[in-house]
């Protein structure tokens, strides 16, 4: 079917994909927190806090630009495609359509583990712009031999997840009964029993399962020196809320941290993650990237995150919409809505680009 609604925004977006595209449990599956999703609604609220202030008259506007780069890559501007897991449930082409709209934006995709393609479909399309999100394995074999292939295959970045020792609980996926359709599976835990989650329980039992029996639950700060030994590739710590573990982050000499709470997905009643960018931004003093995902939505929401500290931002469910609205195209207009309302947010606010955008140019909402 297709829809008369124009879409302006990544929310209309959403609108587009729930009405017209999914069914209720995929829908649910994305756009769910866990348990009462009071950090989910936080992260969206929590931008209204903060108002810009615009400075005028600042001149060389006409040339204002949103590049940048991040561990070196350059970038067309600062929005990543965060890890989510399972594109084919969005949109069948999954996520190589996610990847070859990156690609097009400039823009750098996260892949995730419980990706429903494998590393090696994504690699082919191009050596650039990729990084790869890991869960440690028990069996720590199993993880070396995923980590020297992503490296073979010429990932960028291992972004480590340390927010999920177990899955946290979305409510409407037990009431939705969700499962993952026939034919669909983790692609890369091919020789793991354990990650075939589409099994007769549902895939809560089965995603449950496969954290229980396979993913490492006791990691602990020594496990960050155990993958540097085992990788060159730089090392991302994904899920970082306090400084306190900015600092062990920076004592462990990862090369960024990501500000995350799962998008409101992990442990609810955690604060949103702009609310303590501020504190993890002055623990790292400019020394790694610092990166934060949760609840970007507008323009203005990602030039509040690079005022407060960001160096970029990553987006989940937005590019969900998109993929399921219209596939590779659908994942390009939601970041070039992102692209387009940062570049207007910063020529009226009197920015030139990415670097100029600071502390000054935002308050505390009175
Ligand atoms: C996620 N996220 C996630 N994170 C991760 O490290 N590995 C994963 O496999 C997934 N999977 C996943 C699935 C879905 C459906 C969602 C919505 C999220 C979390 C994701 O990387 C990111 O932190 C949030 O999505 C950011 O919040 P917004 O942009 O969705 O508000």
């Amino acid at each position: 079917m297709k829809s008369k609604f124009l879409p302006l925004n990544v929310r209309d977006l959403r609108r587009c994909s729930r009405i017209i595209k999914l069914s209720r449990s995929a829908y649910d599956y994305c756009a769910s927190g866990s348990r009462d999703q009071f950090t989910l609604k936080q992260n969206l609220k929590a931008y209204q806090n903060y108002n810009i202030i615009p400075r005028a008259l600042v001149g060389g506007l006409s040339s204002a630009n949103t590049r940048t780069a991040i561990l070196g890559e350059s970038v067309d501007f600062p929005v990543l495609i965060a890890p989510t897991s399972m594109h084919k449930l969005m949109h069948q082409d999954g996520e190589v359509a996610t990847y070859k709209a990156a690609l097009k934006m400039n823009t750098i995709y996260c892949m995730s583990s419980l990706a429903t393609t494998t590393a090696e479909d994504i690699a082919k399309h191009s050596d650039r712009l990729r990084w790869f999100q890991l869960y440690i394995a028990k069996d720590r074999e199993r993880t070396k031999r995923l980590v020297f292939k992503l490296t073979q295959l010429g990932f960028k970045a291992l972004v480590l997840t340390i927010d999920t020792p177990i899955l946290g609980v979305r409510e409407k996926d037990i009431i939705n009964g969700f499962s993952l359709p026939n034919g669909m599976r983790l692609e890369n835990f091919e020789d793991d029993p354990n990650a075939a989650v589409s099994g007769e329980h549902g895939i809560m039992s089965g995603l449950n399962r496969f954290f229980h029996t396979s993913v490492d639950m006791d990691l602990k700060w020594s496990d960050i020196n155990w993958l540097k030994s085992i990788t060159n590739l730089p090392i991302i710590l994904k899920g970082v809320m306090c400084a306190d573990d900015a600092q062990l982050a920076l004592d462990h000499n990862v090369a960024g941290i990501i500000v995350s709470n799962h998008g409101g997905r992990q442990l609810d009643t955690v604060p949103a993650t702009i609310d303590v960018l501020p504190e993890i931004a002055n623990a790292v003093c400019g020394r790694i990237p610092v990166l934060l995902d949760g609840g970007i939505r507008r323009g203005t929401d990602i030039f509040k995150a690079l005022a407060l500290g960001a160096n970029a931002v990553l987006i989940g469910r937005p590019i969900l919409w998109g993929l399921a609205y219209n596939g590779e195209s659908g994942v390009e207009l939601a970041l070039n809505f992102l692209k387009t309302e940062l570049l207007e947010t910063m020529i009226l606010s009197g920015t030139r680009s990415i670097d100029e955008i600071q502390a000054k140019h935002i308050r505390r909402a009175i």
